[in-house]
């Protein structure tokens, strides 16, 4: 740890499962060049009905991997896992090592304050983050007179790792979870876990066509992609193979490596159908050098 950082290193992204990969989309989208090291944990997830003192172990255990991993910036793809570890992160890797540590909670405050207009925020998240208040500390931090409505959607998560986005069962939890917000006619609805936007059918279904989605996934790579190039951490724009005009300038793709603490098969099926061929091989991962 701690030695310089290279622009060409990756950047590492972590989530309990495949949630977070709607967050990684949105950097690779952003940023095509960077090389990506995704860890879901599925060995220790959901987090969402854990303790945050046991979600923030898991959370330094994936933020030692990455930085010992040469990683020059760690995303926790995660709200849970914001909520529980952003602070401890941030002093352990950012404060220490000068690498940037990324939430999810702030860059969707952000958007769900400039996407309001009546001023009544809907939050829906796992019971982990809506325990902890990070939403509510974090909508008061910004702007104190937003009135913020939080619903925990316990199952949701459970449905997403086992591939289930859409059909009666689904439709019909949404419709209890989603009940108390309608009830408080929110205009804007935070998808607080990074999960959910693999849900966004069927509870913009639910909710109904008025309330407006906002999720962290772009607003958190807009933040990535700002305080790289500001530290001037953007990897070298190599030219990809469909933008090279001669053979020679042929560059390989960046690398992404998607590593799991749980079942690489189940993982990879699951994260082909999310994010489609940028996918390759999962291979598992004990977290070891
Ligand atoms: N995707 C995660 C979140 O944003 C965690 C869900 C879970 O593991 O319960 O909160």
């Amino acid at each position: 740890m701690g030695e310089s950082l290279s622009t060409a290193a990756p950047i590492g992204i972590f989530d309990s499962g495949v949630g977070g990969l709607t967050v990684a989309r949105a950097i690779i989208d952003l940023l095509p060049h960077e090389q990506i090291l995704y860890v879901g944990d599925g060995a220790n997830g959901p987090y969402g009905p854990k303790p945050a003192d046991q979600v923030r172990e898991f959370s330094i255990d994936i933020g030692d991997y990455l930085v010992d991993q040469g990683c020059k910036a760690i995303v926790i793809a995660c709200n849970t896992a914001t909520a529980a570890s952003f602070q401890i992160l941030q002093e352990r890797y950012e404060e220490r090592y000068d690498i940037p540590v990324f939430g999810v909670i702030q860059p969707a405050v952000r958007r769900a304050i400039a996407t309001t207009r009546s001023g009544r925020v809907g939050v829906i998240a796992t019971e982990g983050t809506v325990q902890s208040g990070a939403y509510d500390d974090a909508f008061r931090l910004l702007n104190d007179d937003i009135e913020v409505v939080s619903a925990a959607c316990p199952r949701f998560v459970d449905f997403v790792e086992r591939g289930i986005t859409t059909g009666r069962q689904i439709l019909g939890l949404a419709e209890n979870y989603l009940a108390p917000l309608q009830q408080a006619g929110v205009d804007t609805l935070v998808l607080g876990c990074t999960h959910y936007p693999l849900l966004s059918g069927v509870i913009q279904m639910v909710i109904g066509p008025d309330v407006t989605l906002v999720s962290s996934s772009e607003e958190t790579a807009k933040d990535v992609m700002r305080v790289l190039s500001e530290k001037n951490l953007l990897a070298p724009e190599s030219k990809l193979p469909h933008e090279a005009l001669t053979e020679d300038a042929v560059m390989r793709e960046p690398v992404r490596r998607f590593e799991t603490t749980g079942d690489p098969e189940r993982f990879a099926e699951l994260a082909r159908r999310f994010l489609g061929s940028m996918v390759g091989n999962v291979t598992a991962t004990t977290l070891t050098n």
